[in-house]
């Protein structure tokens, strides 16, 4: 079996179905781990879920994911618009990264339209609500299976 795919979710994400639902939606956090889980069994892969409001943890987690995890998905939510330490730990993480957006930051404030994890990531999902979690990982599953061909 091979290694679990890290899905990291940042500050505030567990919130997710109370927190501004005409932006974020009305899901929670764990409906969307339910429909991670699903897409990743229905691919034949594995996830590992978590959701931290700490910088600390979230970049502990990414370099757990250097050895222990085949890709990560990572929805950095506020973070992604303000820390160099997270854009380093996923320099240094070695597996793909994708970054994934419930929203699409693009078409939001100034502010939003620029993310570090961006310049560390293979691509990236925004716009479709849990549905970009999905797609994410659809997205590593690939990269995954493209670089061990
Ligand atoms: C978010 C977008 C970010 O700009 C915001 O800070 C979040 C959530 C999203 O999933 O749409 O907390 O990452």
């Amino acid at each position: 079996m091979s290694k679990p795919i890290y899905v990291l979710s940042g500050p505030n994400l567990n919130l997710l179905g109370a927190r501004e639902p005409e932006i974020y939606g009305h899901q929670t956090l764990e409906d969307v781990q339910r429909l991670c889980e699903a897409r990743a069994s229905a691919l034949g892969c594995s996830i590992v879920f978590r959701q931290s409001n700490h910088e600390g943890e979230l970049i502990d987690w990414i370099q757990e994911a250097r050895t222990e995890g085949s890709a990560l998905v990572i929805n950095p939510a506020g973070y992604g618009h303000t820390s160099v330490a997270i854009l380093d730990a996923l320099k240094a993480v070695g597996v793909p990264v994708v970054e994934c957006h419930l929203s699409n930051p693009a078409s939001r404030e100034a502010f939003r339209h620029q993310t570090y994890v961006s310049l560390a990531a293979t691509g990236t999902v925004s716009g479709f609500g849990a549905a970009s979690y999905e797609l994410a990982i659809e997205a590593a599953a690939g990269l995954v299976g493209e670089a061990s061909k």
